[in-house]
């Protein structure tokens, strides 16, 4: 406990100014920095024993189980932090619950050009427009191949790649399936990311469900002769509610496990600082709506799919609040960002057992 306190003031009082010092112009070079140093910690078993001992060690157990896989505890890392799978271990050994790493495409991409990630300090907010870069399908699985298995559940993020038409997504998902089959628990399915042109077009009731069932059969096949690993689908948070009820009957119909809400927003709610940013807007500005469209799907689902919540959740009473409306896992994003670690043990000393 009295270590957690300690990481915790040299996170917030020394490390986070330094990084965000550096990183002014262009955010990502704060993010570069930390992924590089997290990967290599994981590369060094005794240092990755003391990134443990300090945070890790510390994040009280609240076991669940959901769509068939165990979890530690309901707080994980939201898609889009850790999009190449490069810093793992370290990212498990900080104490979260599970990890959602990507989200990947069939074929490399390197997303728009920088900067693409803009702060909003005063509103623990974060406006990105990184448009989905990462090493791609077969290079991620490469490298994978050679890398022990984290010890919490990874999920891994399939969205379709830029080059591809929307038609061809099915194919194109599947085949970032296969790759990663072997290394995720779950799988999800990024239909919400607001940068890439189109992607959010494959949340309709058609093209969603050539979609979401070519990637059930793949799982299916995939398989064999062992239950398919689960298929969630991750949705937007600027749909009308009768465009999340036909999500939720297709999610229905084709057999996928659970859903994930929501993404970022391309509104500016709540957001109290003017701007012209282009890009999906994260952190404590989405925390009502993420929360609103959360009680809607679950009142709607009535049990029949768990719902991970995730939007603005920075404090012990958001993260009461979001599981109050029915989620059965958390995620986070802008607030680990803002907050730094000490912010999974805080989160998750909130949450009964
Ligand atoms: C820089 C950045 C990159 C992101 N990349 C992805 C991504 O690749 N895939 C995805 O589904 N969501 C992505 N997201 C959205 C987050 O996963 C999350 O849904 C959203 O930020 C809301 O959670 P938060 O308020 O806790 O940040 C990204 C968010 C940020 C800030």
């Amino acid at each position: 406990m009295g270590s957690l306190i300690d990481m915790s003031i040299i996170f917030r009082g020394m490390l986070r100014p330094t990084l965000f010092a550096l990183s002014r112009r262009d955010p990502e070079i704060a993010h570069e920095l930390i992924m590089r140093q997290l990967a290599l910690i994981g590369s060094v078993p005794p240092a990755l024993r003391i990134l443990q001992a300090l945070y890790g060690a510390h994040v009280p157990a609240r076991p669940r189980e959901v769509f068939g896989l165990r979890f530690r505890h309901p707080v994980g890392l939201a898609g889009g932090f850790d999009k190449n799978g490069r810093a793992l271990s370290a990212l498990a050994a900080l104490g979260f619950g599970f990890i959602e790493a990507g989200g990947v495409t069939r074929w490399p991409q390197p997303g728009q050009p920088r900067p693409r990630i803009v702060r909003f300090a005063a509103d623990k907010a974060l406006i990105n427009r990184m448009g989905l870069p990462n090493d791609g399908a077969e290079a991620i699985a490469g490298r994978l191949a050679h890398l022990p298995h984290p010890p919490i559940p990874i999920g891994w993020q399939i969205a379709k790649s830029k080059v591809t038409p929307l038609e061809e997504a099915p194919e194109d998902c599947c085949a970032t399936l296969r790759a990663l089959y072997p290394f995720g628990d779950y799988f999800s399915v990024n239909v919400s990311s607001p940068n890439t042109p189109g992607l959010r077009q494959l949340q309709a009731r058609e093209p969603l469900t050539d979609l979401l069932q070519a990637l059930v059969n793949e799982a299916r096949t995939l398989a064999r002769e062992t239950p398919p690993k689960p298929i969630v689908v991750k949705i937007a948070p600027d749909l009308t509610w009768e465009e999340m009820d036909s999500i939720l009957d297709v999610c229905l119909s084709v057999g996928v496990s659970g859903i994930i809400a929501v993404n970022t927003t391309i509104t500016r709610e709540g957001l109290h600082t003017a701007t012209t940013e282009a890009g999906g807007l994260s952190g404590r500005p989405l925390g009502p709506r993420a929360r609103e469209v959360v009680s809607y799907l679950v009142r709607q689902l009535n049990g029949r799919l768990p719902v991970i919540g995730v939007g603005g959740i920075a404090t012990p009473d958001d993260a009461r609040r979001m599981l109050d409306a029915g989620a059965s896992l958390i995620q986070i994003y802008t607030s680990f960002i803002y907050e730094g670690p000490g912010i999974i043990a805080r989160l998750n000393r909130a949450i009964g057992t």
